[in-house]
C-alpha cells in the first residue's frame, strides 16, 4: 500500500492553511496537472488527486513568481517528489545542488538540517523550511560543546561529521560526510584513525569497508534503528527472490542480511540498474512509492517505517510557506563561517 499523501499533521494544517479561493480543482486545475497526475497514478489514488492537484498547481505558479527552487529528499511524499519539487536527492546531491543554484529563494523539502546546509552555501539567498519543527534523532544526539569535549579528549584525531548535525556542531569538526562518501572522507586524512560522528551505525559500517580505524558517538537514526535482523529473514521466507537494499543508518545485524547498503541514491541507482523483480528498501517508507513510480516491473515489499521528522513537510504547508515567505532560516554568522568551511571541504573532495 502506498502512504498517505497529504497532511499527517492536521491540527498544524487547520492554523496554517493558506487562501482556499486558489485551491478549487476546476476543469482548468485538472488539465494542467493531467500529465503530473499520469506520472504519479501508480502511487496516488484518483480519489486523493482532486485535494493534491490545487496544491501542486498553486505552488508551481508561486515558484515562477518567486523565483524560486524546491530541492526535496528523497523521502518526500511522492506528491511533494515527483510534482512540485525541482531537484531531488540524497543529502550529497542536495548540498552539491544547493551550492550551484541560481534561484533567488530556495525551498528546502527535507529536515532542518538540510536547510541550514543550504543556507551555509547560499548565505545571501531566502532559504525556507515549510516546518521549522522538522528535526531529526541523529542532528539532536550531540551538540558542540560534546564535540569539544571529543577533541580534547582525542587531541590530533581528524573529527568527521555526517551532515545530519546541526550547523554549530559542523562548524567544531574538520570535514562533513553523508552516506554516499563517508568511507571516501575517512580515508582522505591518510592518518589511521578518524572520529567519525553521530551515527554509531554508519560509523561501524564504514569501519568495514576500510583499514581506518573508526571512533564514534551513540547517535541513532530512529527510523532505521527499529528494523530488526529477524523481521527481514521473515520477509525473505515468505518472499521468493526477494532482494533486500538497506541504508547504513540501520544496525550492523541488518545491514549482514542486505544485498547491497547504500545511501537512498546509492540505493535508487541499485533498483535502477538490478531491476529486481521484488526488493525490499529498508529505510524510510516513501522512497518506495517514488521509486516505484519510474520501476514498473518490480515489486516493492515494504514494512513501513515512517520518519515523524520529513513527514512534518506536506504541500499544504509548502504553499504556505512560498506565499508568506516563511520560516526562514538563519544561521548566526560565527556558525555559518566555520560550518561551511567543513562542508564545503567535503564538496570540493575530488570524486
Ligand atoms: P541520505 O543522505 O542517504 O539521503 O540520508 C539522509 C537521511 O536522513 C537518511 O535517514
Ligand atoms: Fe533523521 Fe532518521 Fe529522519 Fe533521516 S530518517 S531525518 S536520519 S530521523
Amino acid at each position: 500500500m502506498p502512504t498517505p499523501h497529504i497532511a499527517l499533521d492536521t491540527r498544524t494544517e487547520r492554523k496554517r492553511t493558506p487562501a482556499r479561493s486558489r485551491l478549487a480543482y476546476t476543469p482548468e486545475v485538472a488539465e494542467e496537472t493531467r500529465e503530473l497526475y499520469n506520472r504519479v497514478s501508480k502511487v496516488i489514488t484518483p480519489m486523493e488527486w482532486p485535494a493534491i492537484a490545487p496544491y501542486v498547481k498553486a505552488i508551481n505558479d508561486l515558484k515562477k513568481e518567486h523565483n524560486a527552487v524546491i530541492l526535496a529528499h528523497n523521502y518526500m511524499t511522492p506528491d511533494i517528489f515527483h510534482c512540485v519539487a525541482d531537484i531531488v536527492g540524497d543529502s550529497l546531491q542536495l548540498a552539491k545542488e544547493a551550492a550551484s543554484t541560481d534561484a533567488d529563494v530556495i525551498v528546502q523539502c527535507g529536515v532542518h538540517f538540510m536547510a541550514e546546509t543550504s543556507k551555509l552555501l547560499n548565505p545571501d539567498k531566502t532559504v525556507l523550511i515549510p516546518d521549522q519543527r522538522a528535526g531529526c534523532s541523529l542532528a539532536e544526539s550531540i551538540t558542540a560543546e560534546d564535540v569539544r569535549a571529543l577533541r580534547e579528549a582525542y587531541p590530533g584525531v581528524p573529527i568527521v561529521t555526517y551532515v545530519n548535525t546541526s550547523a554549530a556542531v559542523k562548524s567544531e569538526c574538520d570535514i562533513c560526510c553523508t552516506s554516499s562518501n563517508a568511507v571516501q572522507v575517512v580515508e582522505s586524512f591518510g592518518v589511521d584513525r578518524v572520529l567519525l560522528i553521530p551515527d554509531e551505525y554508519l560509523a561501524k559500517y564504514v569501519a568495514t569497508q576500510t583499514d581506518v580505524e573508526i571512533l564514534s558517538w551513540k547517535g541513532h537514526c530512529e527510523v532505521h534503528e527499529r528494523f530488526t535482523a529477524d523481521e527481514l529473514q521473515a520477509y525473505r521466507e515468505a518472499e521468493p527472490g526477494l532482494r533486500i537494499i538497506a541504508h547504513p543508518e540501520c544496525p550492523p545485524d541488518v545491514l549482514a542480511e542486505a544485498d547491497f547498503t547504500g545511501s537512498t541514491n546509492g540505493m535508487i541507482k541499485w533498483v535502477e540498474t538490478h531491476k529486481p523483480q521484488k526488493v525490499l528498501m529498508v529505510t524510510e517508507c516513501s522512497m518506495s512509492d517514488n521509486v516505484a513510480v519510474d520501476a514498473p516491473d518490480t515489486e516493492f515489499v515494504r514494512p513501513c517505517n515512517l520518519c515523524p521528522h520529513m513527514k512534518r513537510i506536506t504541500l499544504p504547508k509548502i504553499l504556505e510557506s512560498l506565499e508568506n515567505m516563511r520560516d526562514e532560516v538563519h544561521v548566526e554568522e560565527a556558525v555559518a563561517m566555520k560550518a561551511r568551511e567543513a562542508v564545503e571541504r567535503m564538496i570540493n573532495l575530488p570524486v
